[in-house]
């Protein structure tokens, strides 16, 4: 029997085969997919066994979680085909007869009013109605979503948004990836609901700030309205689509709806997250 994590090749899945690793589950007993099983060579010559799965052709799916005990679900990246996708991996996931689906969804997921939100409540909605038992990981923001864009911060002395004064309380994806791999090889999460995120909320406001502290150099929040964001993301070469998405995710931040307090992720890791101060000060090194 084995722990099957899709999206091996990302950055989140792949955090998460190595968390599973680290917490000493033989690297014989993880089953690492991906589209192209060249883009998880690193894990085969380490004797994680690795399958070829894409959730657009359901006829990969039944080999690809063959054995599974547990299922690591990482969400797709394409947005409009989300949920298609999904419904097809959780299918196979019943069909091979897995203990326990994992599923990385998003911050409230049933009540937020996202498109991004939209995708994971219509998953969640088929997780149960397919009846697998099954656990919500509602992750928030990805702290690397502000970290990876420190170089075009610091260059425009702004984070520029439309989040207004929301709290985001985002955490490092090695954050996610160790509650993930905690829920995989422990007891007791099936019908969980949890609400992930760092123990350290901020607004855009307090994160320009926290990256003057860290940088020495002023740096502001600009908050636009969400024409002009989009227009900005557009002029810095995301496509419509995605800006209209990332713009949307920004207007639900102002809402609250990336915000929680619930304390979940800490309990499941066993630790403070890592503070935003520290990922900053980790992504300028
Ligand atoms: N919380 C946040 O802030 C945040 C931000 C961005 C995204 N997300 C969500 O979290 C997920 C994981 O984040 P990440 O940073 O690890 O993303 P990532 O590095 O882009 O990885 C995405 C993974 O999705 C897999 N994938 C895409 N299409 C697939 C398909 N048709 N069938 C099977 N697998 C497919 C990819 O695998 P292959 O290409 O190798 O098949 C890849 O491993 C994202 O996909 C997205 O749903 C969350």
């Amino acid at each position: 029997m084995s722990i099957v994590v899709t999206g091996a090749s990302g950055q989140l899945g792949g955090l998460t085969v190595e968390a599973l690793l680290a917490r000493g589950v033989p690297a014989s007993q993880i089953v690492a997919t991906s589209r192209d099983i060249a883009r998880i060579k690193d894990f085969a010559d380490r004797g994680v066994v690795v399958r070829r799965a894409d959730f657009a052709e359901p006829d990969t799916l039944a080999a690809a979680f063959e054995g599974a005990d547990k299922l690591l679900l990482v969400s797709t990246t394409t947005v409009d085909e989300r949920v298609a996708n999904h419904r097809r991996a959780v299918d196979a996931a019943v069909a091979a007869g897995v203990s326990l689906v994992a599923y990385t969804s998003m911050s409230h997921a049933a009540t937020a009013t996202t498109v991004l939100a939209a995708t994971h409540r219509a998953t969640e909605e088929y997780l149960r109605e397919r009846a697998v038992p099954a656990v919500m990981l509602r992750n928030s923001w990805y702290l690397e979503n502000y970290t990876a864009q420190l170089p075009l911060i610091l260059a425009g002395g702004a984070v520029a948004g439309a989040a207004g004064r929301g709290r985001i309380s985002a955490a490092t994806r090695a954050d996610y990836a160790e509650a993930a791999a905690v829920v995989l090889t422990t007891d007791g999460h099936a019908g969980e609901v949890y609400e992930l995120g760092g123990d350290e909320a901020f607004t855009l406001a307090d994160l320009a700030a926290a990256i003057s502290a860290a940088t020495g150099k002023r740096i502001t929040y600009t908050d636009l309205p969400a024409g002009e964001l989009a227009r900005v993301l557009a002029g810095a070469g995301l496509p419509a689509e995605l800006a209209h998405v990332l713009v949307d995710a920004d207007l639900g931040m102002a809402r609250g709806e990336l915000f929680t307090d619930s304390g979940d992720l800490r309990r499941l890791i066993g630790r403070p997250t890592t503070p935003p101060a520290d990922a900053i000060a980790d992504a300028l090194r």
